[in-house]
């Protein structure tokens, strides 16, 4: 079976402004040739300027979401192609504050997978449970129901990531126990249509806590919310994905 390159991906969500740059300057400069794939996904006022800064670097950019068509009359939408022509080669779709603020649906999630491929961009399709659906006892069926209807027939290793983010362990300092996350990322894995597919874990991942969860089988990396802003944060998670 074909290795799966580990990958870190930075969610910066709506946070940064041009003074935020330098992070991402740093975060290129102190690691020019990483073992891992290194992704960031500011906020999409920043892409242009992020890819002339990262050029020739091995970050990759991404955007944070888009929309299914590829144009029209969507105002405050962004496209697939406007992500790509922007710089980035990836795009988070279906993350839980999207499912929350904006009410999007596994469907959509999916339509939106199919309009990033079509651009030509990755999809990082996010999923996970609710604090009171994991209370009761519907974990593993709500992340099944949520991989069925979020990835579009066709997901395999070239075009998506999948991202398992427990709703209540984002930006709560909370993160399930290693047994949590590993029966989750089994039952994934033994899910998902291809082996190749690289799936991370999201959710409150720090420097402390990276190298334990990224011992654990059938994690590939993480998506990281907000110790993705600062290059001080986010570096030592990267090492700890490349020595895991
Ligand atoms: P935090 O790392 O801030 O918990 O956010 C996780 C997340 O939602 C990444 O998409």
């Amino acid at each position: 079976m074909p290795q799966r390159r580990k990958i870190a991906a930075g969610n910066w969500k709506m946070n940064g402004l041009a003074d935020s740059l330098g992070e991402a300057r740093a975060i290129a400069a102190q690691h020019p040739a990483p073992g891992v794939d290194i992704v960031l996904c500011p906020p999409a006022t920043l892409l242009a300027r992020m890819r002339d800064l990262l050029a020739g670097s091995a970050v990759d950019l991404g955007g944070q979401d888009c929309h299914m068509a590829e144009g029209g009359a969507h105002t405050g939408d962004i496209s697939a192609p406007m992500l790509a022509d922007a710089g980035a080669r990836h795009v988070i779709v279906g993350h839980s504050e999207r499912r929350t603020d904006h009410g999007e649906t596994d469907t959509q999630v999916a339509a939106k997978a199919q309009a990033a491929w079509a651009a030509g961009l990755g999809a990082i399709i996010c999923l996970g449970e609710t604090l009171s659906e994991r209370d009761s006892g519907r974990t593993l069926d709500v992340v099944a129901a949520q991989l069925t209807g979020s990835l579009p027939p066709g997901a395999a290793s070239g075009n998506t990531v999948v991202a398992y983010e427990p709703v209540w362990a984002i930006g709560t300092g909370r993160t399930p126990t290693p047994e949590e996350i590993a029966s989750v990322h089994g039952f994934l894995r033994a899910r998902l249509p291809d082996p190749g597919i690289r799936l991370v874990y999201g959710g409150s991942v720090n420097a402390a806590n990276a190298a334990a969860i990224f011992a654990i089988a059938d994690v590939d990396g993480a998506l990281v919310g907000g110790a993705s802003l600062r290059a001080a944060d986010f570096m030592p998670i990267v090492q700890a994905l490349e020595r895991a």
